[in-house]
């Protein structure tokens, strides 16, 4: 079993202005597995908000934290650099290999700026933001994922 923590950043779902599909997805799919979420939280796309949350997180003994949102382009698109100030080891390997499926699905896989790393005994990982992009990541790292973190705990 593995401690699993979601954590969407999004301005608008933050105030309740629109609603997450993109967390909903990502508890959808890991329902049924070995990832129990014990933490699914909202915030805005304030960096020190993630930063501060990401770094809470990372003291638990959660073992994996999946981000979704805020790897683009827009001026408010800040998860790989919250990300990037809260881990100690860089694991570049998984956003890679999002990256490399997903260009077969869509050629604007390119504009993820999505990043990964380990905190503690904590892996955070950046989904981007559309339910879309979050089902066709995550169900493609999923499988290859438990190798990691046996070895990480
Ligand atoms: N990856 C997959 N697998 N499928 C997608 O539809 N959308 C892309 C990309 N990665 C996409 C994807 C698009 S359109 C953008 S702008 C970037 O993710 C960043 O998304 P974000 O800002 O919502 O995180």
């Amino acid at each position: 079993m593995f401690k699993t923590a979601i954590l969407t950043a999004s301005d608008k779902a933050s105030q309740g202005l629109r609603e997450d599909l993109s967390g909903k997805m990502i508890k959808e799919i890991l329902s049924n597995t070995q990832y129990k979420i014990s933490n699914y939280t909202i915030l805005s796309d304030d960096k020190d908000i993630l930063i501060n949350h990401l770094n809470k997180l990372c003291s638990t003994d959660i073992a994996l934290i999946l981000t979704t949102g805020g790897t683009g382009f827009s001026p408010r698109d800040n998860m790989p650099e919250a990300t990037c100030q809260v881990i100690d080891k860089e694991v570049p390997g998984i956003p890679e290999a999002m990256r490399a499926y997903s260009l077969k699905i869509t050629p604007r896989a390119m504009l993820s700026r999505a990043v990964a790393g380990i905190k503690n005994q904590t892996l955070i990982i950046n989904l981007p933001g559309s339910p879309k992009a979050v089902n066709e990541c995550l169900t493609y790292i999923l499988p290859t994922l438990d190798h990691g973190l046996k070895i990480m705990l």
